[in-house]
């Protein structure tokens, strides 16, 4: 059986993707400090309950605690990483670029230093399309330079492909870089436009709507982006980079519509400026993926949106801590 390490699993890709893989099959080590998830009791809660599977052994502890996560990986004879683990999110980095430097660089330098010293040569590292920044023809393709992110987020997610790449050269390291396109889902963070619409419009509060509702994304449902790794998992090879997105783009406004479609319920909007760090578009061309794993999402946003839709309203009756 392979024993694959998650960072970051107690977070919400995290405890989609450790729970996948468990079912899949593969020994799950998470690693997870669980101090930067939105809902540390849920969390724990979440992460503990996927811990009672034998297959999977819960560590909270820091990725940048080096000789801890080497010490994981001989210990458990981890054969590959999946590194999730971050600050996530534009807006924070901006009030903290710092804070969002140390986890991002050198947490994936304590990923990958580990690696090495362990001799562990397969990693899967979540980066983000915010490194594609503004101004890129579209839809967005890998082999774009990617030289201007405007926000710390984005930059710290290119750096951590470049040292990636640093790793693949020096040290043949074998690394698939993702850039995830807006993944929702249940259990999506609570301050990204999907959930925070849903919830505010079911609780019949304002919705903030930042600029006049025309930049425009492409959301991808959580289950297709764990299909998507899961599918990579065994092809990794060299290196590359992977776009993960739906394929598919709709504006804020057309987004807002919709949700009030699925919940038969209409948004107060309150309108506030464009946020600095927001780039006005992201859209995916997801060939190369398709190409070398049949990476094929397959939910439809209205679908992924009345799934999440239902979650909710079932969380609100049995307690937050399900799936
Ligand atoms: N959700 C998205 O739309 C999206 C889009 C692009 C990229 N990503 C990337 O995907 C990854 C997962 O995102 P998510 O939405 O699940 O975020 P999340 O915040 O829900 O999960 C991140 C997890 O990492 C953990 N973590 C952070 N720093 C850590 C550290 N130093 N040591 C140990 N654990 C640490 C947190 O406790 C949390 O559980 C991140 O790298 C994020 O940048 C996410």
């Amino acid at each position: 059986m392979d024993t694959i390490l998650v960072t970051g699993g107690a977070g919400f890709i995290g405890l989609h993707l450790t729970r996948r893989l468990l079912e899949t099959g593969y020994r799950v080590i998470c690693v997870d400090y669980l101090s930067n998830t939105f809902d540390t009791a849920s969390a724990w809660d979440r992460i503990s309950g996927l811990a009672a599977h034998p297959a999977c052994t819960l560590l909270v502890q820091d990725i940048r605690d080096q000789a801890a996560l080497q010490q994981a990986m001989e210990r458990f004879k981890v054969t590959a990483v999946i590194h999730l683990a971050a600050l996530a999110g534009v807006r924070p980095s901006l009030a903290d670029p710092y804070a969002y430097v140390d986890a991002n660089i050198n947490g994936t330098l304590s990923v990958l230093e580990s690696m090495r010293k362990a001799g562990v040569k397969k990693l899967l590292f979540a980066s983000s399309s915010s490194v594609y920044g503004n101004g890129v023809s579209v839809p967005f393709r890998e082999d774009d330079a990617a030289v201007h992110p405007v926000s710390p987020y984005a930059f710290t997610k290119r750096a951590g492909e470049m040292l990636c790449s640093n790793y693949n050269t020096l040290y043949a390291m074998d690394v698939f870089c993702f850039r995830f396109f807006t993944v929702y889902g249940p259990g999506q963070r609570p301050e990204m436009a999907v959930s925070a619409f849903l919830r505010n419009i079911i609780d019949e509060n304002p919705v903030t709507m930042y600029g006049d509702g025309r930049s425009v994304r492409d959301y991808t449902y959580i289950g297709d982006i764990v299909d998507g790794l899961l599918a990579a998992l065994p092809v990794v090879r060299g290196y590359d980079v992977f776009n993960l997105g739906s394929g598919r783009i709709i504006s804020l406004k057309e987004l807002l519509a919709m949700i009030e479609r699925v919940t038969g319920k209409k948004a107060t909007i309150k309108r506030l400026p464009d946020q600095p760090g927001d780039v006005s578009i992201t859209f995916a061309s997801i060939h190369r993926a398709r190409a070398r794993f049949g990476y094929a999402p397959a939910t439809s946003l209205e679908d992924g949106i009345a799934h999440m839709y239902a979650d909710l309203i079932m969380k609100r009756q049995t307690g937050p801590f399900a799936l």
